[in-house]
């Protein structure tokens, strides 16, 4: 990628501007990944709302979500008449895995569930990332230890690209500001204490004085909880 373009993002103090900025300068494939939480709402609003066709949105259906991640995808197909692309896991692999293990086999061990992980959302990721040069997360730097030492622009080794996340250093105070003030709809379990949202079976609300992340996968040891997507 062009130092302009990496130096544009990483001082582009507007993160829609700097969105902007890219799809308008950057000519290979870009992407981006929404698990329609509320940090992907605030890049989603900003990418329809300027009408960044350059970009294009994707989102992994495990099969597991919750009835309310559903609505708020289809409230946002809505409201910006704007496409995102689905991709959903191999069905052959998956029902493999369902026959052997049984439908909540990933309370069973930690490896049983990074394979269910693996299968529903690691495959179905790289299937999405073919050809793009860069893909727009909305990894945040407050959501958990690991996160703490991103960058906004980063080299991936794994997928071989760039990752771009505008809102590295956004607090939660900031991402539910920009939301209300702009009308985007979002997950209504956020108004239930859950922060972090993911599958169904492996997420629940937080309790009062526990981290972002506590409610994922919470049967296990906080060093286990990341599901392939970002190393
Ligand atoms: S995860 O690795 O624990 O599942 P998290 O839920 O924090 O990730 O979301 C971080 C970022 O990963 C989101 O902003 C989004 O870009 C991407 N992401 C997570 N889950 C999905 C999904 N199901 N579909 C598309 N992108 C996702
Ligand atoms: Fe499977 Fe749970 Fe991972 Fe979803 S979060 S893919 S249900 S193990």
């Amino acid at each position: 990628m062009k130092t302009e373009i990496i130096n544009h993002l990483i001082q582009s103090e507007n993160f829609e501007e700097g969105l902007r900025f890219l799809s308008e300068n950057f000519e290979d494939r870009i992407v981006f990944s929404t698990s329609f939480g509320i940090e992907d709402q605030v890049i989603s609003h900003a990418i329809f709302s300027q009408r960044l066709k350059n970009i294009e949105t994707f989102t992994l259906d495990t099969g597991r979500l919750f009835p309310e991640t559903y609505a708020v995808w289809d409230k946002t197909l809505l409201q910006y008449s704007q496409p995102i692309r689905v991709y959903y896991p191999n069905a052959d692999e998956l029902e493999t895995y369902v026959n052997k293990n049984g439908i909540n086999g990933f309370y069973n061990s930690v490896e049983l569930r990074k394979t269910c992980c693996h299968i529903r959302k690691v495959v179905p990721l790289k299937k999405a990332l073919k050809g793009a040069k860069i893909w727009v997360t909305g990894l945040r730097a407050q959501q958990s230890d690991n996160r703490n030492g991103l960058e906004i622009i980063e080299w991936d080794e794994q997928n071989k690209l760039y990752k771009y996340n505008p809102l590295l250093h956004w607090s939660t105070d900031e991402v539910v500001h920009y939301l209300k003030q702009k009308g985007v709809p979002y997950n209504t379990l956020h108004d239930q204490n859950f922060i972090s949202i993911g599958c169904a079976p492996c997420t629940r609300a937080v309790k009062q004085g526990e981290d972002f992340r506590a409610g994922r996968w919470w049967w296990e040891d906080k060093s286990k909880k990341e599901c392939g997507l970002h190393k």
